[in-house]
């Protein structure tokens, strides 16, 4: 049996005859950028939310780095600021921060939920800090209790980075609406995904999403007046009609990759393989991807590949060790790297079958590592 990582044509094909109706609209409307259809998916990606503002954009790093420059604009926050940020991130989530000429300051993650450690942001807090950007990553909502916090105690932005959680729930509200402004990404391989690259910011700060609409439009709100020097980062109307389709089931799928990781969670039972754990209750987690931990990643990968089950790993080297980052390369962050060393992910999606699931627990079950596993000791106090 073949399971893939991420069948993107099956997910596709499955709303085939409603997207391609959608963009049929599109094309037969005339009408290709800032529409009627981005203006719909504007709305209901905000009713969605619970935000009063959406604005749509054209990818996920520039909805995070359309926030810190509107913030800038609006004279919050200054250069060389620092803006707190998990170290066990994706890269475009400090890309967002240096790209506003901020300092990312990184924290360390939880190693029980891969997130940011909550316990550790109040010693990264300094004079310069002026936001925190949390990361709901792999689908998980931050704890955002303390978050709020100690963004009242320090009177700092809260930023959260969507990009891989759409829906998931933080007590009574998604995320997107936790926070002072949300990033979301709708790559395709994302729980809401394009067919192209899109993204949005979700806010309830009218100011805000006014400036970073502006911004997202060459710096100008009415048309040739131009109050900033912008760019151009818009969502198109083929993109937002598509995603207005996905967005209705959004919640029905969310809960078919629920029941797949409650069954791997419930069923993988190999003592090699450390499962994920759930922070803050099931609904806090869409599952955008179901990362495990092996001492033995590499073989482990490979006897999945043999087996034919496809996996990424998300992500093979911490953000502090890429080139692009030479500033930070002399940190310490032990925790994060461990976890880089040791996280693969395996395949979850709407698409795949009972049978798929079955077959990759079985699989997993019966890996042995042919080596002694040499795991890098890490003491965590939590
Ligand atoms: C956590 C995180 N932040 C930001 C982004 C950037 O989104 P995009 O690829 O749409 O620019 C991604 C995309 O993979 C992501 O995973």
């Amino acid at each position: 049996m073949k399971v893939p990582f991420l069948d993107l044509k099956a997910i596709n094909l499955e709303d085939y005859k409603e997207i391609s109706q959608a963009v049929d609209e599109v094309i037969t409307s005339g009408w290709y950028i800032l529409g009627d259809k981005c203006k719909q998916f504007e709305q209901n990606f905000a009713n969605y939310c619970g935000t009063k503002h959406c604005i749509g954009v054209a990818n996920g790093l520039d909805a995070l780095i359309l926030i810190l420059r509107a913030y800038k604009e609006l004279g919050l926050i200054h250069d060389n600021d620092e803006v707190i940020v998990p170290a066990n991130t994706y890269i475009a989530s400090i890309l967002a921060v240096s790209a506003n000429n901020l300092k990312p300051v990184l924290v360390e993650p939880d190693i029980n939920n891969y997130l940011i450690d909550v316990n550790k942001i109040e010693a990264a807090i300094t004079p310069k800090t002026k936001a925190i950007m949390v990361v709901h990553l792999y689908g998980q909502i931050t704890p955002m209790t303390k978050i709020w916090e100690l963004a009242k105690k320090y009177n700092l932005k809260v930023i959260e980075d969507s990009a891989q959680s759409h829906g998931a729930y933080y007590g009574d509200k998604r995320c997107g609406n936790l926070s002072d402004a949300s990033g979301f990404s709708f790559y395709p391989g994302k729980n809401l995904g394009a067919l192209g690259d899109a993204g949005a910011i979700t806010t309830n700060d009218e100011t805000l999403a006014l400036h970073v609409r502006a911004l997202a439009n060459y710096g100008s709100e009415i048309k040739y007046k131009n109050m900033y020097k912008g760019i151009n980062s818009r969502i198109d109307e083929i993109q937002a009609a598509v995603l207005d389709v996905k967005l209705k089931k959004l919640d029905v799928d969310t809960q078919k990759r629920r029941a797949i990781a409650k069954i791997y969670r419930e069923q993988i039972s190999n003592p090699e393989i450390t499962l994920p754990q759930v922070a803050n209750g099931e609904d806090s987690h869409v599952w955008h991807v179901f990362v495990v931990r092996s001492h033995n990643r590499d073989e482990f990968q490979k006897y999945l590949i043999e087996h034919g089950i496809g996996t990424i790993i998300h992500y093979p080297i911490p953000p502090h060790k890429q080139a692009a980052y030479k500033e930070l390369v002399h940190l310490s962050l032990p925790i994060s790297e461990k976890i880089h060393q040791e996280v693969i992910s395996i395949p979850i999606s709407h698409v795949q079958s009972l049978q798929q699931t079955e077959y990759v627990i079985n699989i997993i079950n019966k890996f042995k590592a042919s080596e002694m596993s040499s795991p890098t000791l890490i003491r965590d106090p939590s």
